[in-house]
């Protein structure tokens, strides 16, 4: 049995409120548990998103009555909200900043709707950026123009990991996060998630969208640049996946540990890779509290398959369907309380803390 101290994962959505029928604060706080996961940060794109005082305080009082493992919230930035999230920057678990994708409420046109938020929000409070390729480049000068940290979300290209490299060798301050499907899916994947022809396809809809296998061995190839791993879990129900527009997403909460397990297991990680990515870079980066008495126990030469029907998560469904990965979480205890044992989640709804109270 290996002890693990408890798992951070800093790009969790959580789908409530609004969007409870593919997940909510219960489900996924009980995903988190069973994968090892101590404290979830929670993404702002849900219905509404979250962008001021009344939209944070819908999300936060969800998540007082059901979570049941740690956490914070994300504030979205918007087209003006800039003074409203400086001001709640200390009850958040940081910005998120959607510069490619547009999300309703939170979209962020040009760039002269991002100088708000850089000149305004606290240096000392985490900036997450969604931006992919040449907008994760405007990004990274951004932070270099304003002097402050940005944290850079689910980097999957070889150029997006060679620019991060360089701009750190230059001293600009930017961390970022790769999520495991990144790692560990080829294109085309292998095996593929069950489901044949579209059916299958709608299943491998992710943003960013799985990339070609020389981004996968550069990411790989530059670890030592990986500052954290984060599941971007994004739970859609299958009968979204199949149907006429896939939305992106995967779940990931379940299957992160065990497949990195499985890499440490293949000699391409050691553990010391994955503490420092899941635990020690993200409590520095986003400034989290270390809780007392929180550790994971986990077995790790537990053999088995990735089911699905095994997981907590309400979406139904895993892409990692049927893949073999060796090391299991037995037990997790949250600050003295066991809370996770042989597959039963035992802490009760609202257990969980916000960590920026
Ligand atoms: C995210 C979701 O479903 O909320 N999906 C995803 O594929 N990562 C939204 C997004 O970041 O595009
Ligand atoms: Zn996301």
């Amino acid at each position: 049995m290996l002890k693990l101290p408890g798992l951070i994962d800093p790009h969790v959505h959580v789908r409530e409120p609004g969007q409870t029928h593919k997940e909510d604060w219960n489900t996924v706080t009980q995903a988190a548990l069973a994968g090892g996961v101590t404290m979830i940060l929670a993404m702002p794109n849900t219905k509404p998103p979250i962008f001021d005082a009344a939209t944070l305080d819908l999300a936060l009082t969800a998540a007082k009555d059901k979570a049941r493992c740690d956490y914070a919230q994300f504030l979205g930035a918007g087209p003006d909200n800039a003074d409203t999230a400086a001001s709640l920057a200390p009850r958040a678990a940081g910005l998120k900043m959607y510069l490619d994708s547009t999300f309703g409420e939170l979209r962020l046109d040009d760039m002269t709707l991002w100088t708000p938020h850089f000149q305004k929000f606290p240096k000392n409070a985490p900036m997450v950026m969604h931006s992919e390729s040449r907008t994760m480049a405007a990004a990274i000068l951004f932070a270099a123009i304003y002097d402050r940290p940005i944290h850079i979300a689910h980097v999957s290209l070889r150029e997006e990991i060679l620019l991060i490299k360089a701009a750190k060798e230059r001293g600009i301050k930017v961390t970022c996060e790769v999520s495991p499907h990144h790692l560990f899916f080829p294109s085309p994947p292998s095996p593929l998630p069950v489901g044949e022809g579209r059916r299958g396809e709608g299943r491998l809809e992710v943003r960013p969208r799985l990339a070609d296998q020389k981004d996968v061995d550069a990411l790989w190839a530059n670890l030592d640049v990986i500052d954290c791993f984060a599941t971007d879990h994004a739970p859609h129900t299958l009968a979204e996946k199949d149907g006429e527009n896939p939305p992106p997403g995967f779940p990931g909460l379940e299957t992160m540990l065990p497949l990195l397990l499985t890499a440490v297991d293949d000699g391409r990680l050691t553990i010391d890779d994955v503490i420092k990515r899941l635990h020690t870079n993200p409590r520095r980066i986003f400034n989290l509290p270390e809780p007392s008495e929180t550790w994971v126990q986990v077995d790790e030469d537990a053999v088995y398959e990735i089911k699905a029907s095994e997981q907590f998560t309400r979406c139904g469904w895993t892409p990692f369907e049927g893949w073999k990965v060796k090391g299991k979480v037995r037990k997790v205890v949250l600050r003295g309380r066991t809370v996770f044992d042989d597959g039963k989640i035992l802490s009760e709804a609202g257990y969980g803390r916000n960590v920026r109270v």
